[in-house]
């Protein structure tokens, strides 16, 4: 029998023991398939007393992730620890300059430091693998790098965090409050230690940028992906999107524009129809218009143990067959760096939200506004003021504060550069109680 794979896993947490289960569940199947075993011989996490799941076999421990990432027991380092600085990318660079092939898990890490890491790889003759980096069990990387790699991409989109999806189709599905949901969310562990990375955007948004350089060959630095969170998404707005016909996500979207590419992760309308309404709880979803290959959605767990760490493996086993692949699909030498388009540059439908006080000539002075930036109204809904329960007083008592209704407008096909210019006008002219919310609709 051939050598076994010996591997030094950094990173016990979610990820790494359910990696430790699988090879331990799969051993025989995966010895068979590769004609080699694939033994852990060394390990390293945070802290050595934490009781674990599953038992971690003769692996030598390391209290320092870097001497195990130079640890000649191993000759495959996995970096399941996070973070985009610290000790991951020193241990990562440690492994790749010692010649060792990395699977990595991390998308914060490769979104800052992917390009410099890649050439590090590619100088060493290594591989550099990171399935589980973007949407935790669909092979989306595989995807792009081999199946579909003599396409050209026109545009790649996603469903790319399981927590926001997961907290959105709560607050859809059941009424639940964002909060609630979210406690739930982190207790399944599809959280990020730190959940604003999740909420906030940014999470999906380092998956784009990986995306992006997969499907473009172009490099658009992190900072200049647009991001919104879906911190500022209320019952409200949920209540309209569905009475219209719509559902909100929060999606990713990087697409070839005639300008360059336009990337952005930020909450949208799709249509209740589209395939991605479809895809509900922590679920993710990646589509690919390739332009020999069509339209292309794949749907799946994107986190968890298991998912992630069925992707993790599939790297590992890459390995063992002895493919390295350029780990952005060409050599480094040919990656473009690209500034990102500003977003004022978009054009779509947009849905609107406005808070505005209950008194004539408000609705006439918001249309004016929109039809001041040559923007035309698809629908306008007026909803009822306050309470609207029968029973319940719909008008506020005499010396209560002034009646605010929600006014939801959907709007034909216009500018982001017109659409923020005819808000700030509506905000200027003090017929509203709050900021409006905006957000794009999607043609997907
Ligand atoms: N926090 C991430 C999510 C985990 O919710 O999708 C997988 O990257």
């Amino acid at each position: 029998m051939s050598e076994p794979l010996t591997l030094g896993v950094a990173g016990l947490g979610t990820v790494g023991m359910g990696l430790i289960q699988l090879l331990s569940a799969h051993a025989t199947r995966i010895e068979k398939m590769l004609g080699r075993p694939i033994t852990v011989t060394g390990v390293s996490a945070r802290s050595r007393k934490k009781e674990r799941e599953a038992a971690l076999g003769g692996a030598q421990w390391f209290d320092d992730p870097v001497a195990l990432a130079k640890d000649p027991s191993n000759s495959v380092f996995i970096e399941l620890m996070g973070g985009e600085d610290g000790p991951a990318k020193a241990a990562v660079e440690a492994a790749l300059k010692a010649k060792k092939h990395v699977v990595t898990a991390n998308k914060a890490l490769l979104a800052k430091h992917g390009i410099a890491l890649a050439k590090l790889a590619e100088s060493n003759g290594v591989a550099l693998n990171f399935e589980a980096a973007v949407a935790g069990g669909i092979p989306i990387i595989k995807m792009l790098r081999e199946a579909l790699a003599a396409n050209e991409v026109r545009r790649v989109y996603g469903i790319l965090n399981g927590t926001c999806n997961f907290i959105l189709s709560k607050m859809t599905d059941e009424k639940r409050a964002f909060a609630d949901a979210l406690k739930e969310a982190q207790e399944k562990g599809y959280a990020e230690a730190d959940p604003t990375f999740d909420i906030g955007g940014f999470d999906a948004a380092h998956k784009l940028s990986l995306l992006t350089c997969l499907a473009f060959g172009a490099a658009v630095a992190f900072d200049e992906i647009h991001v919104e969170g879906i911190e500022n998404i209320t019952s409200a707005d949920i209540e309209a999107a569905t009475e219209l016909g719509y559902c909100i996500k929060l999606l990713g979207v990087a697409m070839q524009t005639e300008h360059g590419i336009e990337a952005r992760v930020t909450p949208v309308l799709v249509a209740e129809e589209s395939a991605l309404a479809e895809v509900s709880g922590v679920t993710n979803c990646v589509g690919i218009d390739g332009d020999f290959a069509g339209n292309l959605l794949l749907v799946g767990p994107g986190a968890g143990s298991k998912p992630t760490a069925s992707a993790v493996a599939s790297d590992i086993m890459d390995v063992a067959r002895g493919l390295v692949l350029p780990p952005f699909i060409r050599p480094t030498s040919v990656l473009e760096k690209v500034k990102g388009l500003n977003l004022k540059a978009h054009q779509g439908n947009y849905y609107v939200r406005l808070k505005v006080y209950d008194r004539p000539g408000a609705m006439a002075a918001i249309t004016k506004r929109m039809s001041d930036e040559n923007v035309s109204l698809e629908s306008i809904v007026q909803r009822r003021p306050g309470p609207v329960h029968p029973g319940q007083a719909a008008e506020p008592a005499p010396g209560e504060a002034e009646a605010a209704v929600n006014v939801i407008l959907i709007t034909h096909d216009t500018t982001e550069d017109a659409m923020r210019k005819a808000l700030r006008a509506i905000e200027k002219d003090g017929k509203i109680t709050e900021r409006p919310q905006m957000i794009r609709i999607e043609d997907l």
